[in-house]
């Protein structure tokens, strides 16, 4: 279920009638988190914060939220933030029955079921769709832990543009090419549907459309940019992500870009050589559907055909002023190297090691 702007804290409260205490998982986002916590005392629910997490939480944080959740008993979880809120609420919410303390790991190695307790999920940056899908990502003695339930979709998603007014300008232009490097990525995956791909280039149509009123905090933008990176969420749920976010991780940890400002780094470059590869394709479906898709993509940014979709992503990146990082040789080698080989088979043009190398020198100065 989705509380949409016109009618969220009416329906907040509706929610949370029959809960006797509520777990708020939310990010540092201070001034939003006033205005929440207001909301909830007059709603006059009991409510416990946890926001003892860092950007890619670790597993440790996990713990501490489960040892709250059981310690106060709370019965339902509210998460508030960006992908990293929302992640931890996923996995306090999967842990929290499980035995023990989740010492050394634990949990990670077990494989039971999420708890069912009620989950809401309110988004405060229009980027990852965490709150549509059904994976989340935590770290574990510095490992990538990438856990995948279907309890993790929360039953209700609460959006309020608000939550994006405050948020720093690179940030809504990394968010938004995020969840516009999902929808993209979406369309092109080897796991694609025809529902995945209604949602994705629905997503597509939706971020360019309101780009300009987002970018200029309008309410109305800010609403829209929300309701496009959730649909993104939503095909991305199905169809998982690609080689350009196989690719972009190691970018953000190397150069400390932003997550979607580096997956457009990539998706920008992969798009245009896909189109001039399309009969390497692997898909099952063949090099005429990828070829169709490439087309769809190209229509959906608001060209004629692929070729022009690829002018017009060229376009947005080089209009949203992105730095495009100086890579070393040395770093170069360390890219090629950490590409996640998992998200590298959902894409349907097979990159071996010396054409992902290539990719990098395109992608990078
Ligand atoms: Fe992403």
């Amino acid at each position: 279920m989705i509380i949409t702007p016109a009618d969220n804290y009416l329906a907040l409260d509706q929610w949370l009638s029959d809960k006797k205490k509520l777990l708020l998982v939310c990010d540092d986002s201070i001034r939003f988190q006033k205005k929440l916590n207001k909301k909830l005392e007059e709603i006059r629910i009991p409510f416990v914060s946890f926001s003892d997490f860092t950007p890619n939480p670790l597993y440790e944080s996990v713990v501490k939220g489960v040892e709250l959740i059981r310690k106060e008993e709370c019965d339902c979880i509210m998460a508030v933030g960006g992908g990293s809120a929302i992640d931890v609420a996923k996995c306090i919410k999967k842990y929290m029955n499980m035995s023990g303390d989740g010492a050394d790991g634990k949990w990670l190695k077990e494989n039971a079921p999420s708890s069912v307790i009620p989950f809401l999920a309110m988004p405060t940056t229009a980027g990852t769709g965490s709150e549509a899908t059904r994976y989340a990502v935590i770290y574990y003695k510095g490992e990538k832990q990438s856990i995948t339930d279907e309890g993790f979709i929360p039953d209700t998603v609460l959006m309020d543009p608000e939550a994006l007014k405050t948020l720093p300008l690179y940030q809504k232009k990394a968010t938004m090419m995020d969840a516009l490097c999902h929808a993209i990525e979406s369309c092109w995956s080897v796991n694609s549907t025809d529902e995945s791909s209604e949602y994705a280039l629905n997503a597509i149509k939706a971020v360019i459309k309101n780009m300009d009123a987002y970018l200029e905090n309008s309410e109305e933008g800010n609403k829209q940019m929300l309701m496009a990176a959730h649909i993104a969420g939503k095909a991305i749920n199905i169809s998982q992500t690609t080689a350009g976010h196989a690719m972009c991780y190691k970018i953000t940890s190397i150069f400390g870009c932003a997550h979607g400002h580096a997956a457009v780094l990539c998706d920008r470059i992969l798009y245009p050589w896909m189109i001039k590869n399309d009969r390497l394709c692997i898909d099952k479906r063949g090099a005429g559907h990828l070829n169709k898709m490439l087309n769809e993509i190209g229509l959906a940014l608001g060209g004629k055909d692929a070729e022009e979709g690829a002018e017009i992503l060229a376009g947005v990146f080089a209009k949203l002023e992105l730095e495009i990082p100086e890579a070393s040789g040395e770093q170069m080698e360390e890219l090629v190297k950490g590409v996640n080989p998992v998200r590298l088979k959902n894409h349907p043009i097979p990159l071996d090691e010396e054409t992902i190398r290539q990719l990098y020198r395109e992608i990078l100065r």
